[in-house]
């Protein structure tokens, strides 16, 4: 089912979305977008293709005035923002004896202290403006079964989804929901340099579907979630693996 065929379930609703510039975020946007939603992108890249959003804020996630203010221009252009999905990350493959402390900071910068800065900015705007509001945090399969030579990253994404659990926790008596998605193996740029055909017949082999993640498919339940049929979901960390991961 393509996303033209779908009826509207966002018309007008504020979405930002960190990390959409490029591969799963910006397939985000679009459907969102697709759907009627007025989509602000923060990110330190700039899109491909802008035309389908409400703006892009240059934003870098790591730093916390950028945040705050990013969030903020966001905000104003949107009005409010009932719904904040956090799509930007990075990753490193090496091993552990190869992987330096700075390695290991720069991950967990953008990763975890990124999803901890974003959540707790979107969670204020939400109890301020009494919205029953929706967070989604892309987190990773890693998260829950590690991978060889991820060990920064794996580390990283067990913290978004942390986070998310205990945001959703916290922000449960606010209507206020958190989710995290796990995703499996997503041909985009992230891994393109490192990424060979042998890696994709093998990701390939490990799913029971026979194939590679779509940003596509990540995009589906995000916007499941942001949308009344997922109102009943917070604190989960769901697998979009193609049943690589079955917990
Ligand atoms: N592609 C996969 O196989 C896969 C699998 C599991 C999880 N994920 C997760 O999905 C999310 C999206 O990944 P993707 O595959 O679309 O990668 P991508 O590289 O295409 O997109 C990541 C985006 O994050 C932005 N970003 C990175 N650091 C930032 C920072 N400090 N401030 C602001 N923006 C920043 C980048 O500019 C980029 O637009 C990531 O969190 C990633 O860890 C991806």
């Amino acid at each position: 089912m393509t996303a033209s065929v779908v009826a509207a379930r966002f018309t007008g609703t504020g979405v930002v979305v960190a990390g959409g510039a490029s591969g799963i975020g910006a397939r985000i946007a679009e459907r969102f977008a697709a759907e009627g939603a007025r989509v602000v992108v923060l990110d330190r890249a700039a899109p491909r293709c802008d035309d389908h959003l409400a703006g892009v804020i240059a934003a870098d996630l790591v730093d916390e005035s950028s945040v705050t203010a990013g969030f903020a221009a966001a905000v104003e252009e949107l009005g409010q923002v009932p719904v904040v999905v956090n799509s930007a990350g990075i990753h490193l493959l090496a091993p552990l004896l190869e992987t330096s402390l700075a390695d290991w900071q720069r991950i967990q910068d953008v990763n975890a202290r990124g999803t901890f800065l974003l959540t707790r900015v979107a969670a204020a705007h939400m109890v301020d403006a009494g919205l029953p509001g929706r967070i989604v945090n892309i987190a990773s399969m890693a998260a829950k079964q590690g991978g060889a030579r991820e060990i920064a990253y794996a580390a990283s994404k067990a913290a978004v989804v942390a986070i998310s659990r205990v945001a959703a926790l916290e922000l449960g008596c606010h209507g206020i929901t958190v989710n995290a998605i796990c995703p499996g193996y997503v041909p985009t740029d992230m891994g393109a340099e490192t990424r060979s055909e042998d890696d994709v017949r093998r990701w390939c082999s490990m799913s029971p579907l026979g194939r590679l993640g779509t940003p596509d498919d990540v995009a589906g339940l995000t916007l499941f979630l942001a949308s009344p049929e997922g109102s009943y979901m917070t604190g989960q960390a769901l697998n979009v693996t193609g049943g690589m991961a079955m917990h």
